[in-house]
């Protein structure tokens, strides 16, 4: 096929014959072959509003009839963007109060490590460059991005540039807690493990700590108890500034507009797209917290610009369909919605608990992760049979390891979220058998 596809094995089944999506409805799916599902993923954890919202439509047709397309170089921008731009620090935790636009969550973060170095820079502090990542992070597949990314797929045979990455541990407590260790204690020591890394390396040396407030495509991992507290203590004792990657958590993921408001996070820097329009269209942004904002403007001006920005950063249609998404989140009123669904989810995925083969069930919000164990370890194949077993009845997971992720628009019905539940176990048991446990 001409087609070269992400993420996928070229010569595998499935890159030969991709599953070929044409239309969508509600929170469904339909194939070339008139095969419907239930994307209980929305899409990669971003259709929020499901694949047929009319008023996103109506929003996009309309500033596509008025202003398709306009940029936001040499102090020139489109009214619809900086409209956006005000809106959004609405929503934002307090103090983040400067939005810079792009099109992708990779440019997203490919703009905050390019900002935060310009804002050491400016300090007077050129050596302050490097950034600490965790283990299993995903930030994106740009250059700077993946090398942030701790995902082994994401790195070899691209010999990404990784000078400038310190790597520490991810804060998977069920996957990496010592047998007996609390949350508490699991949570004081990646802080621990932390702080000497950065001492190792030398904090006039570490510029940003990055780190998903929930991971993702990491395998769903909320933190445990403590865990920013302690994050962000180390953070602020070597004057290193947090970079929180709310690609996923933004816009109401986790059960706040951001998952930064619901765990306390206080970031120099945010990243955040998906949810953002719905998926409707490309759109990310980094908002940037008032001080740090003002260094890097100040500086910029003194240089006489601040040289860096994408053509379709900003787009306008981008920003009319997520100035409307944030109007029907509001008029949902979104953490209520979301929290209200995600009990719903809770108890459709309570039956599956029952099973041996299930080891950890993880619900935020509306994210979840059911992580699959064959004795102590981890069952990834039996994990890739459960999804292909549930995509046989109509309803797509994904497959992080042995964690199936599930994260359903937020206009997910109670119907919808129960067949999730019961598809999940009966695929499960399925796959048991198939796999001759
Ligand atoms: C936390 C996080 N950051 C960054 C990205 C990259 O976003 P994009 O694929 O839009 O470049 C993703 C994508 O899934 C993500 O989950």
């Amino acid at each position: 096929m001409s087609h070269m596809l992400p993420f996928t094995d070229p010569r595998s089944a499935e890159g030969r014959n991709p599953k070929t999506m044409v239309s969508g409805r509600g929170c469904h799916v339909t194939d070339t072959e008139g095969n419907e599902y239930l994307d209980a993923v929305a899409g990669l954890w971003c259709a929020s509003l499901g694949f047929s919202n009319e008023r996103l439509v109506e929003a996009a047709s309309k500033q596509l009839s008025t202003l398709p397309y306009y940029h936001s170089f040499l102090g020139r921008t489109a009214a619809v963007t900086d409209a956006l731009a005000r809106k959004l620090t609405e929503k934002l935790p307090v103090g983040m109060t400067k939005i810079f636009f792009g099109s992708s969550g990779s440019e997203a973060v490919d703009t905050a490590v390019k900002l935060t170095h310009f804002y050491q820079n400016a300090r007077g502090k050129p050596e302050k460059k490097r950034v600490v990542a965790r283990q299993g992070a995903y930030h994106g597949s740009g250059a700077l991005s993946a090398g942030l990314t701790g995902l082994d797929y994401c790195h070899i045979g691209f010999d990404l540039p990784g000078a400038m990455v310190l790597r520490t541990g991810r804060p998977h407590y069920f996957g990496d807690a010592e047998p007996g260790e609390s949350e508490t204690a699991f949570s004081r020591r990646r802080a621990r493990e932390l702080d000497a890394l950065i001492v190792e390396a030398g904090p006039e040396s570490v510029a940003a700590f990055i780190g998903e407030p929930v991971m993702g495509s990491g395998g769903v991992v909320p933190p445990p108890d403590g865990y920013w507290e302690a994050v962000q203590e180390v953070l602020a004792r070597h004057d290193v500034l947090l970079i929180a990657d709310e690609v996923i958590t933004g816009f109401g993921r986790t059960g706040s507009w951001f998952a930064s408001q619901r765990y306390g996070l206080r970031p120099a820097m945010l990243t955040m797209a998906k949810q953002m329009t719905g998926a409707y269209f490309p759109m990310s942004a980094l908002a940037l917290e008032s001080n740090v904002a003002e260094v890097i403007e100040k500086h910029a001006h003194e240089l006489g610009t601040l040289g860096h920005g994408f053509t379709y950063g900003g787009h306008p249609v981008g920003a009319a369909v997520a100035l409307e998404a944030v109007r029907i989140y509001e008029e949902m009123d979104l953490p209520n919605h979301v929290a209200d669904r995600s009990n719903a989810l809770n108890a459709a995925l309570a039956p599956i608990k029952a099973n041996p083969r299930v080891g950890n069930v993880r619900v935020i919000g509306l994210m979840a992760g059911v992580e699959l164990v064959d004795g102590r370890d981890p069952a990834t194949k039996l994990a890739r049979r459960v999804a292909d077993e549930a995509e046989r009845r109509g309803v797509l997971f994904r497959v992080i390891g042995p964690i199936l992720g599930i994260s359903p628009p937020y206009v997910v019905s109670d119907a919808e979220v129960e067949l999730i539940g019961r598809t999940l176990v009966e695929s499960l048991d399925a796959a048991v058998r198939a796999e001759g446990y």
